[in-house]
């Protein structure tokens, strides 16, 4: 006896239909998913600055109406042709970037950045460039082949990853981007040695686990800037020693850094979106071996700019996109981690809202009021 195919599905989902405009919850059509992809019921979804910077669309090509959303777990609710690895029922987390198994890259040890399954840019899905999502007939477009801000959405199945049935949804949601992207970046690109001195440039999620790495490696001193005040007391609970606010002192904060480090950081990380701060990070980090991880995905001006001299003296710029995580073959590692208590995730969760509160979350992280707002799907 054949498994009857899955049909489409009507369910809620919260539309963007402009650059900046509020999200509007809309019934929409989730087609079912096509060979090698997986439909999933989403079960949390938290807000990554990613999604605003995109959704603002000052620095990239704006792209309406789109579904963002793409930290998030969910249910496997339907397979397509040809998935072996998934079945109905599976707790996952997505993957903004995917993992193919079989790629140049993927098959090299040196990169996470699939060839076939890597950040979807277009706002389409990578296998056919088509959407999986209408609105009475209208497609709507993707974010990151991920598309989480609804019920339910289709994914490749390589831009999914099983994990325990025993990991609560609701917060490993977090490692599905930013937390696993600032431990990564920590851990695997920085490789950062016990006794360091590391300065974050930006305190969000993405820079607070960041520290959290920093200090697990056991780094002697964690500087945390930040221009928001309200960052001070929080990132004490994620490891970092001394809080500057950048605004408090006259001369520029590279100064600052270099001042109080005799010559400048061991490691810097920029971790806001602004590609200034890179320069910083990197003018902040000492000659001879210092190293930048720039992490932030702009949010206006691309260009990076750096005097020469600083490279020939001996400073590394890197970049790092999910923090260096092979995602399907890492992840799973966390989540143990995770369980083991040996990461800490609860503590970035700022605000638990209803789906039906998602522009709130866009309002609290525009104004600097949260780290993570885990969003939680209708049951
Ligand atoms: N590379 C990756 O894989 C990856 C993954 C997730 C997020 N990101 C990017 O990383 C960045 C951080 O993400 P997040 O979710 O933590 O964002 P967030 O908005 O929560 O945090 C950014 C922090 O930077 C601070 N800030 C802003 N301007 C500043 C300035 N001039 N000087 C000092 N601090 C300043 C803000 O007050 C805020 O605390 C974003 O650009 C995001 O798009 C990258
Ligand atoms: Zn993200
Ligand atoms: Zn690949």
């Amino acid at each position: 006896m054949s498994t009857p195919q899955p049909g489409v599905i009507t369910c809620m989902a919260a539309v963007a239909w402009g650059a900046g405009e509020a999200l509007v919850m809309e019934e929409v059509e989730v087609s079912p998913p096509q060979p090698l992809e997986i439909r999933i019921k989403v079960v949390c979804t938290s807000l990554c600055r990613s999604d605003l910077t995109a959704w603002q669309s000052l620095a990239s090509p704006p792209i309406f109406p789109r579904i963002f959303g793409h930290e998030a777990a969910g249910v496997v609710e339907s397979v397509g042709e040809g998935v072996s690895e998934f079945r109905e029922g599976d707790h996952v987390l997505t993957l903004f970037t995917g993992e193919c198994m079989t790629c140049r890259h993927c098959t090299s040890g040196k990169s996470n950045i699939c060839q076939v399954l890597g950040l979807e840019r277009r706002g389409v899905m990578h296998s056919d460039q088509g959407t999986r999502f209408t609105v009475k007939g209208r497609p709507i477009y993707h974010y990151c082949a991920v598309s989480s801000f609804s019920e339910y959405t289709v994914v490749h199945s390589g831009c999914a990853v099983k994990v325990s049935l025993n990991a609560p949804l609701e917060k490993i949601c977090l490692l599905s981007c930013g937390v696993a992207a600032g431990l990564g970046a920590a851990w695997k690109v920085a490789d950062i040695a016990g006794g360091s001195i590391v300065v974050i440039f930006g305190l969000g999620t993405v820079g607070l686990a960041v520290a959290q790495g920093a200090k697990l490696r056991g780094a002697s001193q964690i500087i945390g800037v930040d221009t928001n005040p309200e960052k001070s007391e929080k990132a004490k609970i994620f490891g970092v020693t001394d809080f500057i606010n950048p605004n408090d002192y006259d001369e520029p904060i590279q100064q600052v850094i270099k001042r109080i480090t005799s010559g400048g950081a061991d490691y810097s990380f920029e971790c806001i979106g602004d590609t200034g701060m890179v320069t910083a990070a990197l003018q902040s980090c000492c000659d001879g071996w210092g190293v930048t991880i720039t992490l932030g995905v702009p949010k206006v001006k691309p260009e990076v700019t750096a005097h020469y001299g600083l490279f020939l003296t001996g400073r590394t710029l890197r970049g790092s996109l999910f923090g260096g995580w092979k995602p399907k073959s890492d992840l799973p590692l966390l989540v143990d981690m995770y369980l083991k208590e040996e990461i800490q995730i609860d503590e970035f969760i700022t605000h638990n809202l209803s789906f039906e509160e998602i522009n709130r979350a866009f309002d609290l992280m525009g104004e600097g009021k949260c780290l993570r707002c885990v969003i939680h799907m209708p049951k």
